[in-house]
Order: structure tokens, then sequence, then C-alpha cells
């Protein structure tokens, strides 16, 4: 690889605000991702994707939906409507228990979820702890026994034992829907707002989160309608539709794509929490009592999934849940390094037989399995996988952009990306606007252009030209010089290495057919 990163946001250290704002500009100055109705001022937490960005989301999208249902015989996609009738929404339980618990600061007039402080606050002192143990690695080298030092240190062991007591407080008084112990966890730990600073705490709060708009033909007074909050319930209202029409066997999958809308109380990190976004969701439905293995399952998949992209390992970890949500008996996330920490990127969860068993409850369908093996029905249980796309796009953005310093003293900024997401693949670049080169570039444009998203580009000299691919993240330069016209080939340079190779015109397509595989 040539030059030197000046920007590493995989880097710890390097984690600044700065990074975080130099990937939302560079998102905006290239026609990635610009703020909702920005000309009004804009609309909190909702965005809107470019000419660049929507291509690679749907390009994520595709990577997601071939895994799912192109590679798996036995699950199916499908495409429910964000409207869905309100009784959907009770039997789900996100009528009563879709909440977040919120507290204000009444200095700030700051809104937080009571939750996420007392999260932070545990995280801040399993950071003091690792501290510790990094210095002590320093200082023991060979000798050290990491295990040992974790258990003994009395300073490690209180800043680990601090951060658990509080987590383990906080669920108690979750689970027992104890709001007051909440806001009284948050005072003991002394918790003080991060804008004024002050500990001036209102009470908790429970705060529902999902919009409601009407819908007119609906009987009076029943015309209230939710915007779904999570596209699962579409595919388990569809469970018998899909079964029957589709002749699937017992264990299953239903996949699904699409927006999902939640009024989140802290809605800030860019693209990261919005309140309307989408989300790309499979429900596998298995024999009950066999859950635990497909969960297992699907986590490795799901992590083979993320690791094709080919970002480092590093990058990803598990995070098991600590308090289940009401519909689990197993839950994890696999949580992604944003320049501003380890964060959700994804949920794989056990959801039981909560789901279908409450749909028929509340429809009073039969909503069950006929096993042949066992000659009897069931309610199948669930595992679900749940990734936001507008989150996954955020990882791979953010992970990609890095700004180098080069060999000859310059420097550049680019967007790494998986070559098989980018936007554009290749970009066809006459070297000069005359004797014929243009004509033979938009020829070749002509001819790959089924296969692939191009760009044809002749404004502005070559090397400006190339700086522009890699700021979009154009895995590949095509350039048509003086010898095209002769040697009926072209110079083909590469977005990381900068390398450039001379290839012959008719074997373009199969060079990059090669080098786009993943
Ligand atoms: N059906 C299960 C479910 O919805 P979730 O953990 O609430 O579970 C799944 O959401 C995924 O959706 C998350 O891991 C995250 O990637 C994405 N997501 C959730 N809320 C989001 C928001 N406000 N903005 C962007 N993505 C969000």
């Amino acid at each position: 690889m040539h030059g030197i990163l000046l920007i590493l946001p995989s880097n710890k250290e390097s984690m600044s605000e700065d990074i975080f704002k130099k990937i939302i500009s560079h998102a905006k100055e290239y026609g990635y991702i610009f703020q909702s109705s920005e000309i009004y001022d804009g609309l909190s937490a909702v965005y809107d994707y470019g000419q660049y960005g929507s291509e690679l989301k749907n390009n994520i999208r595709n990577y997601w939906w071939k895994s799912m249902v192109q590679h798996h015989e036995n699950i199916v996609g499908i495409d429910a409507a964000i409207f869905m009738h309100p009784t959907t929404w009770k039997a789900s339980g996100h009528v009563d228990a879709f909440n977040d618990p919120m507290i204000d600061n009444k200095d700030s007039k700051k809104r937080y979820r009571a939750d996420v402080l007392i999260e932070d606050y545990a995280e801040k002192q399993r950071q003091k702890a690792e501290k510790e143990i990094t210095k002590a690695k320093k200082r023991f080298g060979d000798d050290f026994d990491e295990k040992l030092y974790r258990e003994t240190n009395p300073r490690v062991k209180g800043y680990l034992d601090k951060a658990d007591e509080a987590i383990d407080k906080m669920v108690k008084s979750l689970e027992a829907d104890d709001l007051a112990a909440v806001k009284q966890l948050i005072e003991d730990l002394e918790i003080a707002c991060p804008i004024s600073g002050s500990r001036n705490w209102t009470d908790v709060r429970q705060f529902n989160l999902m919009f409601d708009t009407k819908m007119g033909s609906l009987s009076e007074g029943a015309d209230k309608i939710f915007l779904r909050p999570e596209t699962a319930q579409g595919i388990f209202v569809n469970f018998l539709n899909v079964m029957k029409t589709g002749r699937m066997k017992v264990p299953f999958g239903i996949a699904q794509t699409g927006k999902a809308f939640r009024n989140e109380i802290v809605a800030r990190q860019f693209i990261f929490r919005m309140r309307e976004f989408e989300q790309m969701e499979m429900q596998f439905f298995v024999k009950p009592g066999t859950e635990m293995e497909w969960f297992e399952f699907w986590k490795e998949q799901r992590m083979e999934w993320h690791k094709k992209m080919g970002f480092p390992e590093s990058k990803y970890r598990w995070h098991d849940h600590d308090k289940l949500a009401h519909y689990a008996n197993a839950a994890t996330d696999i949580e992604f390094e944003f320049p501003f920490g380890f964060k959700e990127l994804e949920g794989i969860h056990s959801r039981t037989d909560f789901d279908l068993g409450a749909h028929q409850k509340y429809s009073g369908k039969k909503l069950q399995y006929f096993d042949p093996e066992l000659n009897e029905n069931y309610v199948p249980y669930v595992v679900e996988t749940s990734i936001g796309l507008d989150r996954t796009f955020l990882a791979v953005f953010s992970h990609s952009l890095q700004d180098e310093k080069l060999d000859d003293g310059s420097e550049r900024t680019v967007l790494r990306l998986p070559k098989f997401l980018a936007p554009i693949k290749a970009a066809i670049l006459p070297l000069v606007k005359k004797d014929g080169m243009p004509e033979m570039a938009r020829r070749i444009f002509d001819d790959l252009k089924n296969d692939f998203m191009l760009q044809y580009d002749e404004k502005d000299a070559i090397g400006r030209r190339y700086r522009r691919q890699d700021a979009i993240g154009t895995p590949f330069c095509i350039t048509v010089d003086n010898e095209s016209l002769s040697d009926n080939a072209v110079t083909i340079r590469e977005r990381d290495s900068m390398k450039q190779e001379r290839i012959a015109i008719d074997k373009l397509a199969a060079y990059l057919f090669e080098q786009l595989k993943y």
C-alpha cells in the first residue's frame, strides 16, 4: 500500500469528534447523505441519501438479500406494508411495552435515556479498568497473567465491580418497572449531565416510541394507526400465507427489508440513530426446543456476513443482552467500533413463540405448523436476525474513509469501500478531449454499462479526476490514451494501491467481474 495514513478511524486514540465531523461533511460533499429538507433547516434525525449514497445503500441491501434469500433454499423474501392493523401492535407488546425510560436535566433542558446514562457510567468504569490492565501489561511484560490480574488487583476489580453492580441494579429496577429506583441509582452514581455538569434531574418517565397517524376508513374512534417500529411484525402476520403458498417446511425463514419508524428520545450521531430508518430482518421458524442450536447457527452466519466485507475482525465484538426484551429467551448483539466507540449494529434474538402465539390469541386464527414427523401441530419458535441498513452504511462508510499522505508528499482522501459495494465500479476517462479518445471511451462505457455501474468523466486533468474517484470510492479508473487507439488496450488504475496496468479492452469485463467478486 502507498503512503502513510493520517486518519485511522480504527485507532482508538484518534476517535475524536473531528473524525466524525469529517465523515459527515464528506458524506454531504460527495453526494452520499444530506440532512432531510435542508433548505428548511432540516428535520431532526431524518436524512436523505444522495446519488452515491442511494447506490451504496442498494448494494448493501442486495448483499444482505442475496446472502439470505438467494443463498438459502428455505428462506423466502417478502415486502409487507408499513401500515398494519392497529391490533398488530397490541399483540406484539409495542403499545404497552415499547418504551424507553427518559430523564431530563433541569438546567440544560436536555433529555436522556436513563438506561443509557447508566450504561455509559458502567462503560467508563470498564475503560478505567482496561487502562490499568494495559499499564500493568507494559510493566510486567511476558510474565503478565491478565486473568489473575483482573481477578485480584483491587483497583481493577473495584472498577469492574462498580460497572457490574450498576448494570445489575438498573436491570432489576427496569424489570420491576421501578422508575423511582432508576432515578435513585442515577443520583447514587453521581451521574452528571454532560452539557450542564449538574445533577439536577427530573423523575424518570416512560416514553412510547411509536409514531401514530390517522386512517380515514376505520370506524369512528378506531382511526389511530401506527407507523411500524420494526419490520418483523409484517413477517409474523404473513406466516400462514407464506407457509401455505410457498409450501414451506419447518425450519424455514422469511426475510424482509424496509422502513421502520421510532420517535427516538435521543436522536444524535448522524445516521446511527434515526427517526425514520431501514431494517433488514429475517425470522427463522424452528421446532420448539431446537431454538438454541439455530441461535448459534445464525450467530455464526451473521458474523461471517460481516467479515466478508473485509474489515478487521477487531472491529466487531459480541454483546449479550443484560436485560432480555419481553419476547426473548436469548439475545446478543454484534457491535461495531464506530468512530464514537463500540455500538450495536445487529441483533440476534431467540423470540420463542411469543409473537405467533400473541397474534394467534388476538386474531383468533391458528398460526401453527403441522409437523409430519411428529404428527402434531405446534406454534414454531423463532430466531430473528435484525440489522439496521443505515447503521451498516455508517459502519462501512466511516471505516472506509481515510486520509493519506503519499510518498511524493501530496495528500489524498480515499474512500476504501469494499469493492463489490462501491456505488461506481469504474470510471471511464479519456486522457484528453480529442484525437478520438472520447469516442473510444464512450464505446467502452456502452459495452460495459449493462453489467457495471460506471461513470464517464472527461473534465479536468487526469490527476484531479483520479482524486475525485478516490473520494467517491470508485475502485477502478480506466483511462483511454493515445496508444489505446492503436493497441486496443487501456490503463486500469486500482484505487487502494494506485497501481496501474495495461489491459486489452476485450478483457475488461472479465477483469472487472473477477475483481468485484466477494
Ligand atoms: N425486530 C427486532 C428489532 O427491531 P432492535 O434491536 O430494536 O430489534 C434492530 O433493532 C436493528 O435496527 C438495530 O440493531 C439497529 O441496527 C437498527 N436500528 C434500531 N433503531 C434504529 C434507529 N433509531 N436508527 C437506525 N437504526 C436503528
